[in-house]
């Protein structure tokens, strides 16, 4: 291996600012045991410049959320000539997305939930789909801004002004249909999907604090689920990574509906930023299949090198 000057940009004013300095700091700390030089980059606007004066060999990208997630970053260090781990900006354009998402997958035999945008003002006049049903923002990510619209009239039906939700936050909002059963998630490395893990929260649902609490969500590995279930969430996060151009790494997010077998099954989202944290998902995963921490960043960064 060779001992390389890696950038490791974290941090940023997303609302994920925290777990991407988590993600950050745990991904500089593997890339100087594995003998490289590391600079901890903590992303301001004046990020162009200390990129500038680093020069790095590679830029490691452990930021989530916007801008460090969505393209923006992407197309800065593309104009830079900055060799960077992680997708590339078209495919975090699409990606970061959930509505552009499924334009691109679902013509391509991803079954997703169906879905529309629904301004957020428009919540407190009529249900914009059957109950129960998800409304989230379109381009956040850790479960931030997601609200599950009950049959129990959890926000009061129909939902009330004073009530606490994304329509306060976000002009527009993208409604789902609420998949019931369970949720499972699968990292791709490479051209290799890992493996299926089942998250299941304590209480209530998978929400940040179920994500980011330790002992909050039990994550069961391989998840008991039926083998025809594993193969279909394998392949799809596999086609998925394929079809937006992923890079390195990412993770698919799904949900499935026990009692229909698999036509239950339907793919959330894809991250391309997916967590790093000590408690994340695609390290565990990785853990699971051999692939220690350290050696997890060490091909990702092989990943970028070769692209
Ligand atoms: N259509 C849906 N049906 C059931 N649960 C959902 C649905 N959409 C989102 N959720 C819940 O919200 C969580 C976060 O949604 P997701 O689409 O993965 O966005 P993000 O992780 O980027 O916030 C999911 O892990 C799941 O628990
Ligand atoms: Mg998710």
């Amino acid at each position: 291996m060779t001992a390389l000057h890696i950038a490791v940009l974290m941090g940023g004013w997303s609302a994920e600012r925290e777990v991407s300095l988590s993600s950050g700091n745990g991904v500089a700390d593997a890339l100087e045991s594995l003998g490289h030089r590391v600079t901890r980059i903590d992303m301001g606007p004046d990020v162009a410049a200390k990129l500038a004066a680093a020069a790095p060999d590679l830029v490691f990208n452990a930021l989530h959320g916007t801008p460090g997630e969505d393209g923006s970053v992407q197309g800065l260090m593309d104009l830079m000539g900055l060799r960077y781990t992680h997708s590339g900006l078209a495919t975090s354009v699409i990606a970061i997305d959930k509505v552009l998402t499924k334009q691109v997958l679902v013509p391509a035999g991803v079954p997703m939930p169906g879905g529309r945008i629904v301004k957020s003002a428009d919540v407190h006049g009529a249900d914009p789909l059957p109950r129960p049903y998800v409304l989230k923002p379109v381009n956040e990510g850790s479960s931030v801004g997601v609200a599950i619209v009950t049959d129990a009239g959890n926000y009061g039906n129909p939902i009330a002004r004073d009530a606490t939700g994304p329509w306060q936050e976000f002009d527009e909002l993208l409604a789902e249909p609420y998949v019931r059963g369970r949720e499972l998630t699968t990292a791709v490395l490479g051209d290799r999907a890992l493996g299926v893990t089942e998250l299941r929260p304590k209480s209530g649902w998978y929400d940040y604090d179920a994500k980011y609490t330790d002992g909050m969500t039990e994550h069961i590995f391989p998840a008991e689920v039926p083998d025809e279930i594993t193969q279909a969430c394998m392949a799809l996060a596999l086609q998925a990574h394929r079809v937006l151009g992923c890079r390195g790494t990412s993770r698919s997010d799904f949900r499935w509906d026990d009692e229909r077998g698999v036509d239950g099954l339907f793919l959330l989202e894809v991250n391309t930023q997916p967590g790093m944290t000590p408690l994340s998902l695609v390290p565990e995963q990785a853990r699971h299949i051999g692939l220690s921490y350290p050696e997890l960043v060490q091909a990702i960064v092989d990943e970028a090198l070769r692209s």
